[in-house]
């Protein structure tokens, strides 16, 4: 058995488009300790999100394994694949993807709804709300929110359902330097508090710096880079 809460060995994915077939990752094998907090630099188009979207089982590869938690997502079934994610993974996208037409404390409650989450989803829309600090916003909508709140807000819905593992792409891509090292500073504190793995792709190296491993993704491969 290993110890990986995250796995992946020899993973390969390719995009067909009409005239080309753009080969992105060729050959990835990872491996993500439970606890561990890493990060993925990479130039624009090296194929960070499509790794990270496998990580998270939200694809799945044309050729390799994913073990999440021991688990080869392949052999579930899209439902049970669709539990995994939702128990046990949460993601916050390089765009936040926030619902447009819903309030901040309804934000947090959908994916627990949608979780299956019995028990008070109210009161675990109020912990979130105090850890992200935005209480006194929780019947604002998003587009109400400033660039900084509604990235902690995406934060919130993304550890809404205590997961395992959080997944971030560019998660201060499109905050001021200020802003991000206080939305990045809240999520290290939570991470820590919950001892919860994460994995960050970042263009920002002063943000991948502070993780404990930095890899490389380059040419379809990954390396550590310290
Ligand atoms: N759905 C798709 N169809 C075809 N090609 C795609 C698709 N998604 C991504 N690609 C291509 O795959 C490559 C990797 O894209 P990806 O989005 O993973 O890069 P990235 O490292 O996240 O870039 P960025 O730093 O700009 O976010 C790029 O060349 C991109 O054009
Ligand atoms: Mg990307």
């Amino acid at each position: 058995m290993s110890n990986c809460f995250l796995e992946l060995i020899n993973v390969h994915k390719s995009y067909r488009t009409k005239s080309e077939e753009i080969k992105v990752l060729k050959g990835i094998d990872f491996c993500l300790q439970r606890g561990e907090i890493v990060s993925i630099i990479g130039e624009s188009g090296s194929g960070k999100s499509t790794l990270l979207h496998i990580m998270g089982a939200m694809d799945i590869p044309d050729e390799g394994k994913v073990l999440i938690d021991g688990s080869d997502i392949a052999t579930l079934s899209l439902k049970d694949r669709a539990s995994l994610r939702s128990n046990k993974i949460g993601f916050v996208f390089q765009f936040h993807y926030l619902l447009p037409e819903f309030t901040v404390m309804e934000n947090l409650k959908i994916p627990q709804m949608i979780a299956g989450k019995s028990g008070d989803i109210n009161y675990r829309c109020d912990e979130i709300l105090n850890l992200i600090g935005l209480v006194d916003k929780r019947d604002r909508k998003p587009d109400e929110l400033s660039g900084g709140q509604q990235q902690l807000l995406a934060l919130g819905r993304a550890m809404v359902n205590k997961p395992d593992l959080l997944l971030m792409d560019e998660p201060t891509g499109n905050l001021d330097e200020k802003t991000s090292q206080k939305v990045m500073g809240k999520i290290f504190e939570i991470l820590g508090k919950f001892e919860i793995s994460a994995i960050v792709v970042t263009h920002d190296i002063k943000l991948a710096m502070n993780t404990e491993k930095i890899y490389k993704l380059f040419n379809g491969k990954i390396h550590l880079e310290n």
